[in-house]
């Protein structure tokens, strides 16, 4: 009887620009691992951000990690997977490690899936809080004061982009021009300065409502229920960093429920607080924008 043999994994992979190659590439690696991002969502992210794939001699994509800059001295970091078939050999820390040095001295914000957590923790990442990734399909609730939210116009965003680095930390006016491109903005206002703003826009399985800056609770519910406003039965996407409290309750209500959670991690800065007076992050652009 003849014998036949084999040899497995053992790829060699080389980096290459993720601006180079195929979009539906890039989306099979996501689908890979279940993620719902489709094809245009990974072009966004490549007009905001950088990165790189893994690919083998015949180029076959392995592996992708992007990170998106925030102003000069902060990134966040997303979009890091690893074919299922090529996991736990070490691709996901080489990608991290080739980040790293792209980022430099930026500090730097992530959110964590179980899978990637001690691989971060490893790097120096240090949990901050756990993100509820809150969906489903929209339902009609009881209308909130609606009287006060505006429109807010793509001419709007250095008003926008000055709220939200008070929220977020750093300057994120790149991407909040960007988002205008892409996204319905509302806002509320307080003695004709902008308080809150929040944005909707087309991602993975339907809507996502996000970033939303407020300086209260209340506030992020009356933009949330403006932006759900005509999208009852459509599925819906809300991350928020809210343990509880009205702003869970309201989306509870909406059909929007606990799908899964993340956690946000930093590295060489804390992640702002949230309080009740000070604008703050009621929801997430992206788990890769944080
Ligand atoms: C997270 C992910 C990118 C890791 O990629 P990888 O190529 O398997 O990572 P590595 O082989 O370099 O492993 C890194 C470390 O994580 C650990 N690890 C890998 N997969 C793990 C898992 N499922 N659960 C727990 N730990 C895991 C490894 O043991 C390793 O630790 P060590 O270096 O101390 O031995 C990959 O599992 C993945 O793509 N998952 C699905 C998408 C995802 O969750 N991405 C992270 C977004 S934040």
């Amino acid at each position: 009887m003849s014998q036949s043999t084999m040899r497995l994994q053992s790829f060699d992979l080389a980096s290459q620009d993720i601006a180079s190659v195929d979009v539906e590439w890039l989306h099979g690696l996501s689908l890979g691992v279940e993620w719902p991002h489709r094809a245009a969502d990974w072009d966004f992210l490549r007009e905001v951000g950088h990165g790189f794939v893994a690919l083998d001699e015949i180029g076959r994509i392995f592996s992708s990690a992007m990170w998106f800059p925030c102003g000069a001295d902060c990134a966040t970091i997303g979009m890091v997977i690893t074919s299922p078939r090529v996991q736990t050999h070490g691709g996901g820390r080489w990608m991290m490690e080739v980040i790293l040095r792209q980022c430099g001295e930026r500090r730097l914000i992530l959110n964590a899936t179980r899978a990637a957590y001690s691989l971060y923790l490893s790097l120096g990442f240090v949990p901050q809080a756990t993100v509820y990734q809150c969906q489903g399909y929209a339902r009609p609730v009881m209308p909130g004061d609606a009287g006060a939210v505006e429109t807010i116009p793509a001419t709007g965003i250095p008003e926008v982009a000055a709220l939200d680095a008070a929220a977020f930390g750093a300057d994120r006016s790149a991407l909040m021009a960007r988002l205008a491109g892409v996204a319905e903005i509302r806002g509320l206002r307080r003695g004709g300065r902008l308080a809150a703003y929040a944005m909707r826009r087309p991602f993975g399985r339907g809507i996502v409502i996000g970033p939303v800056v407020a300086e209260s609770e209340d506030e992020a519910v009356q933009l949330v229920a403006a932006l759900l406003d005509g999208l009852d039965g459509q599925f819906v996407r809300v991350d928020t960093r809210q343990a509880g409290g009205v702003l869970r309750t309201f989306l509870h209500a909406a059909g929007l429920t606990l799908h899964d959670t993340v956690t946000t991690m930093t590295r060489g800065a804390p992640l702002p607080k949230v309080e009740p007076g000070a604008p703050g992050t009621y929801a997430l652009a992206a788990h890769a924008l944080s």
